[in-house]
């Protein structure tokens, strides 16, 4: 291994070779403190070369390696395993200057979302993604799993946004996409294979971003549904606002311990509705109008400036208070929203079965079918609480991964999924451009 850390410090310099189990030990665990490795040294490359270089050296003595960006990954991709070296793309933090005509930046792999989002709005423009790890979540964690959260429902997934990217393959050859052509017919898009591939095709160093229009003017509504039903009940007619940004949803529980974890008294009673509906409306002009009058028959409180703030504050904490309570069995599925109530359902059900005394907060991404589902104190229930969870999802027409990935969590489930054909064309590109099995071994693939 000194041979390898030599060489490292050959490609990077000294000081961006990590060695010290201090330095190391932030790295090598996950956000949730769910899954440990150690590795030899981290190792910073600041330019695609330098990461070409590391790839390399590593390849020549048969060592994995585990891209990292913000750490704040849920399903134990970016943590490494049996002796990986943990690549990490802190230094690439490059903002390129930002194009008004085309609506597009370049940043660099380890740009935060959150320094993105500023960046775009220094020229009047914003970027589309946001979610609550938006200041420590970085662009090539969000495009390596297509992240999600809030605005979906508006502009789409990372994947919508990405034009283009820069990328180092296993055998250190670095493909640059950053042109940000918005139509080009040349063959199947490398950069769409590599949107969401979890650090298992390539290091991507750098991204070339679509914006969006910075709207400044906002207004939401935490609403009280009786049920999950008449919460999915609410989306036509939610649909038809132009400014609508966000429609998220909060079972009584994520409500509950968002605000005490918050030290705050919660909005609404938790107990006095079946869910919380925050819808979300931005624009050009105040759109406060056209929300209250969409729900002046609902049940709830309308929200501007700093409430509005505070009704956001709570929803990005949800995941922050589960995390304090322990370390949750984490899933996160969708479904046809028609299924929404079915699985939460289901869910109850075998609780009170298996595990009557476990915590469950379910909260998510309405819209998109998209709920987390978050089970405290499991116990020995957890893994076949885990298999209902996830058959429930695939029997109802959904997936077992609607934005955090499969990660090493889920990688015994990807065939039930998504079939035999599939899985096996996914490892014949992996085969292709990873023969040695050089990147993120582990991850995504069953058995891998
Ligand atoms: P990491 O955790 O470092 O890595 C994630 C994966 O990408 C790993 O497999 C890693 O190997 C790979 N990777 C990272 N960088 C690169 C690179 N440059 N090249 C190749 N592979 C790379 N996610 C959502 O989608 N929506 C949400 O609403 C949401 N909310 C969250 C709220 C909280 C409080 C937290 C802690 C997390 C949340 N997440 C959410 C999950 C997480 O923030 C996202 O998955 C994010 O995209 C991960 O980015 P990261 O930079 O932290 O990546
Ligand atoms: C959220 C994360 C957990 O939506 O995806 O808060
Ligand atoms: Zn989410």
């Amino acid at each position: 291994m000194s041979t390898l850390v030599a060489a490292l410090r050959s490609v990077v310099g000294d000081d961006h070779v990590l060695t010290d189990s201090d330095l190391r030990a932030t790295y090598e665990t996950d956000w949730l403190r769910q899954w440990t490795g150690t590795t030899p040294c981290v190792v910073r490359p600041g330019t695609a070369e330098e990461v070409a270089g590391v790839l390399r050296a590593c390849a020549a003595e048969g060592v994995a390696v585990v891209p990292q960006g913000g750490n704040t990954g849920l399903v134990g991709g970016s943590v490494p395993r049996r002796g990986a070296v943990l690549l990490s793309t802190q230094r690439f933090t490059e903002l390129g200057e930002v194009d008004a005509r085309a609506m597009q930046v370049t940043a660099g792999a380890g740009v935060t979302i959150e320094q993105l989002q500023r960046h775009a709005r220094a020229a009047e423009l914003d970027f589309a993604v946001d979610w609550g790890a938006r200041a420590t979540a970085t662009v090539g964690g969000a495009v390596n799993t297509n992240a999600g959260g809030s605005r979906v429902v508006r502009f789409g997934t990372m994947r919508a946004q990405v034009m283009g990217l820069q990328a180092v393959l296993a055998d250190g050859s670095v493909i640059t996409q950053l042109g940000g052509l918005p139509k080009e017919t040349a063959g199947p898009s490398i950069t769409n294979l590599l949107v969401g591939s979890e650090g298992t095709l390539a290091i991507v160093t750098a991204a070339r971003l679509k914006l969006v229009p910075w709207y400044r003017h906002t207004a939401a509504a935490l609403v009280a549904c009786d049920s999950l039903v008449h919460a999915v009940g609410l989306l036509p007619k939610l649909r038809q606002l132009p400014s609508l940004d966000a429609v998220e949803v909060l079972l009584p529980e994520a409500l509950q311990a968002a605000c005490k974890h918050l030290g705050m008294k919660p909005p609404i009673d938790p107990a006095s509705a079946g869910a919380f509906v925050l819808v979300d409306c931005a624009a050009h002009r105040d759109p406060t109008d056209e929300l209250a009058g969409l729900l002046s028959s609902e049940r709830g409180i309308l929200a501007v400036g700093a409430q509005r703030e505070q009704l956001f504050t709570i929803r990005d904490h949800v995941t922050i208070a589960i995390g304090a309570l322990g370390v949750p069995l984490k899933l996160d599925i969708a479904v046809p929203v028609l299924n929404l109530d079915r699985v939460v359902r289901a869910i109850r059900g075998s609780l009170r079965e298996l595990a009557p005394n476990a915590r469950l907060i379910v909260f998510g991404h309405l819209a998109e079918g998209n709920l987390h589902v978050n089970i405290l104190d499991a116990g020995d229930a957890a893994d076949a609480l885990r298999h209902l969870v996830l058959t429930t999802a695939i029997d109802l027409g959904g997936t077992i991964s609607a934005e955090h990935g499969i990660g090493v969590a889920k990688t015994e489930w990807l065939e039930r999924l998504k079939g035999p054909a599939h899985v096996a064309a996914l490892r014949a590109i992996k085969h292709a451009l990873d023969p040695a099995g050089l990147l993120n071994p582990g991850v995504l693939l069953p058995g891998d």
